[in-house]
């Protein structure tokens, strides 16, 4: 058994205003309160202290661009200046504790940059991954309520350029509420125009800033919220505070990842998803190492070695990124050929999370690398890993496709369907015993309500992932699927609940269905299907290619939204329960049983013969 964490011996690692005196408030569960009494702040622990300690010249931020061929590196002296002058300019714009400042940016600096700044002024900032449309955004800025935005020009796609700007004025437009100032860093690629009296270009509004000190926070103040797909289309906006954060963080970078203040961590995610958030921008920064921005993909930026180039090149200690990246450079140079090319000496460890990690995709990567291959299991409500196998405490033999044991802080639990505890390795509902450790969720924005009945009414006492899974006689916990209709597409969140909202939304439609079903790079793709009002005559195929794209158009082109057919009517239980699981079980070729209560048996055949992939 490993040691449980002392929370309050941890906490002391971190640098407070002023130090709490009680760990936890479980007067209200579940919302939890770590160190209830404390002040502190989130930029000075990832900025200030390191220089204050003597860490200024080393390397913060290294932005590598290899779809710009422009890159840079920032000291934690530097990058604290350029922190508290965009404070600053937040400032200026009349942001302060507790105002919302929405970030939809690419993988550029200033994004680390712009959140940090909301950090250090104990502003709130909610970050939105750039490959969301308009009417994603629109949501996202009505439930936030952003004083500021800050955004770019454009992203870069290895195929084509983003112009985020006409999609944010598209966003705002959709909004009801409407931020008073956006701050638009002008890309060199693609030049933005600014609206008169609403926006401001980055350059421009940083010239005037003065710098901005940091602002003590209490210890439960947000320090973000970040919007996850759940199973209606309205997203939920989980809300992290900011010392249980840092405490979390920081102790998670050494005895998780195993790694030393001055190493280089790089994860190769996105700032807009909760791994840019931990594990690119806080989670390094709080432990004093040198995090990565990449701004590209690990095939076509320019080949299947650009991870390989990458780690040589800033000598990167550990990676962290999807399974799917891996099968990616797996598909395109399965020799791995490619890797030859560099001297890999400095990596000590790859870390896989964000979605199942298939045993074949882990073994190819550690007979590739020889070096541990950490499969990790956390969702964006945990904020760091529920479970892994800790190098930095004690390293447990890997076991492909299990993410190995809880992390200490996590009481994981397999319950069934009546609530009761499964001791045997049977599939239940993976569930964690309260109260959740510091750093995870705290509520949902501006929803105490819905946080409560989504992840605590179920299971009273107990956390509930959505996850399905089981433990073995090890401790060995194994992650199967969701419970719910969140799919995972390229290790990003999806919800078909969303999807469905965008077909059904389609004139000529009556009902539809979206499922995930398996595919071998991107681990699940979406698939709809569609029946159409009595007496709609158009041209099938006109139609469906008008729902592909409305997917796109409202959700992004991220849900990579596809696969889509038209049927006679969808495959029902007598009570009018759509059979989704059953038809995802056919896609997937994998064994599924009719039920007994099948309205239309025949239809089901039909449908089948329309997904069944061929070999
Ligand atoms: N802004 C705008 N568009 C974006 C975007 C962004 N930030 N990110 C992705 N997109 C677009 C892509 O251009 C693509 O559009 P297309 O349909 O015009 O080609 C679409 O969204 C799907 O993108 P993606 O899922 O990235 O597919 P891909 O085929 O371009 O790349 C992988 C496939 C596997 C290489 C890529 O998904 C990858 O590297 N995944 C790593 C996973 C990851 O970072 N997960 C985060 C959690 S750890
Ligand atoms: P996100 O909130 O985007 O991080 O997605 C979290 C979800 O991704 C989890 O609830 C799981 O369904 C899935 N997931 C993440 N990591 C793993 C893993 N290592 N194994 C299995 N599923 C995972």
């Amino acid at each position: 058994m490993t040691k449980p964490v002392d929370w309050m011996q941890e906490a002391r690692n971190i640098h407070w205003f002023e130090a709490p005196t009680r760990l936890l408030d479980d007067s209200n569960p579940p919302f939890y309160r770590w160190y209830p009494d404390g002040l502190t702040n989130a930029c000075y622990n990832a900025l200030d202290l390191h220089v204050a300690k003597g860490r200024g010249d080393q390397a913060a931020l290294i932005v590598d661009s290899p779809v710009t061929g422009r890159g840079r590196s920032y000291s934690y002296a530097e990058l604290l200046e350029s922190v508290a002058r965009c404070a600053g300019a937040l400032a200026a714009q009349g942001v302060g504790l507790g105002d919302r400042v929405l970030i939809y940016m690419p993988m550029v600096a200033e994004a680390v940059i712009g959140m940090l700044a909301c950090a250090r002024l104990g502003a709130v900032h909610s970050v939105v991954f750039g490959g969301f449309a308009s009417n994603e955004l629109a949501v996202r800025i009505n439930d936030a309520t952003p004083r500021v935005i800050l955004s770019a020009s454009c992203g870069i796609e290895p195929t084509r350029t983003v112009a985020y700007k006409p999609l944010l004025d598209a966003a705002i437009d959709l909004a009801v509420h409407k931020p008073s100032t956006c701050i638009v860093l002008q890309r060199p690629e693609l030049h933005a125009d600014l609206l008169k009296g609403r926006d401001i270009s980055w350059s421009d509004a940083m010239a005037d800033a003065q710098m901005h000190a940091c602002v003590p926070v209490p210890s439960n103040h947000p320090l973000y919220i970040l919007y996850t797909s759940g199973t209606t289309g309205e997203p939920k906006g989980v809300v992290r505070d900011t010392a249980g954060s840092i405490v979390a963080l920081k102790w998670s970078m050494k005895s998780i990842y195993n790694v030393e203040p001055g190493e280089v961590f790089w994860a190769a995610s996105d700032v807009g998803w909760v791994v840019g958030h931990s594990y690119i921008v806080y989670g390094p920064l709080f432990s004093g190492n040198t995090t990565l921005l990449y701004e590209g993909k690990p095939v076509g930026t320019p080949d299947a070695g650009a991870f390989w180039r990458v780690i040589e090149q800033y000598q990167v200690s550990v990676l962290f990124t999807a399974p799917t990246a891996f099968r990616a450079i797996r598909k395109e140079d399965p020799q791995a050929g490619l890797m030859k090319n560099y001297d890999l000496g400095s990596l000590k460890s790859l870390f896989l999370a964000g979605e199942r990690c298939d045993p074949d995709t882990l073994n190819w990567a550690q007979e590739q690398l020889s070096i541990p291959v950490i499969d990790h299991w956390w969702q964006t409500e945990t904020g760091w890993p529920i479970c892994a196998n800790c190098l930095g405490i004690e390293p447990l033999p890997v076991v492909p496709g299990s993410p190995a044991r809880a992390v200490p802080g996590y009481d994981v639990v397999v319950l069934d369907e009546q609530g009761e505890v499964v001791t045997d390795d049977s599939i239940g509902a993976l569930t964690i015993r309260l109260p959740l450790p510091p750093g995870t969720f705290t509520t949902l924005w501006n929803a105490d309500e819905r946080y409560q009945k989504a992840y605590f009414s179920r299971f009273p006492g107990y956390y509930e992932t959505g996850d399905a899974g089981y433990i073995d006689e090890q401790g060995y916990v194994f992650v199967m699927a969701r419970t719910d209709d969140v799919i995972n597409v390229a290790g990003h969140r999806l919800s078909t609940g969303a999807m469905e909202e965008v077909l059904a939304a389609h004139p000529d439609v009556a009902e539809c269905a979206v499922i995930g079903v398996a595919d071998a790079l991107k681990g699940q793709l979406p698939l709809g299907l569609i029946v159409l009002s009595d007496g709609v005559e158009r041209d099938y195929s006109d139609i469906v290619t008008e729902i592909i794209a409305s997917v796109r158009e409202n959700i992004g082109p991220v849900a990579v939204f596809k696969q889509c057919y038209v049927v006679k009517r969808l495959p029902k239980t007598r009570s009018g329960k759509i059979l989704r699981a059953t038809m995802r079980s056919i896609a997937d070729k994998q064994p599924y049983r009719v039920p007994a209560t099948i309205d239309d048996p025949a239809i089901l055949e039909e449908i089948s013969a329309l997904i069944t992939p061929r070999d």
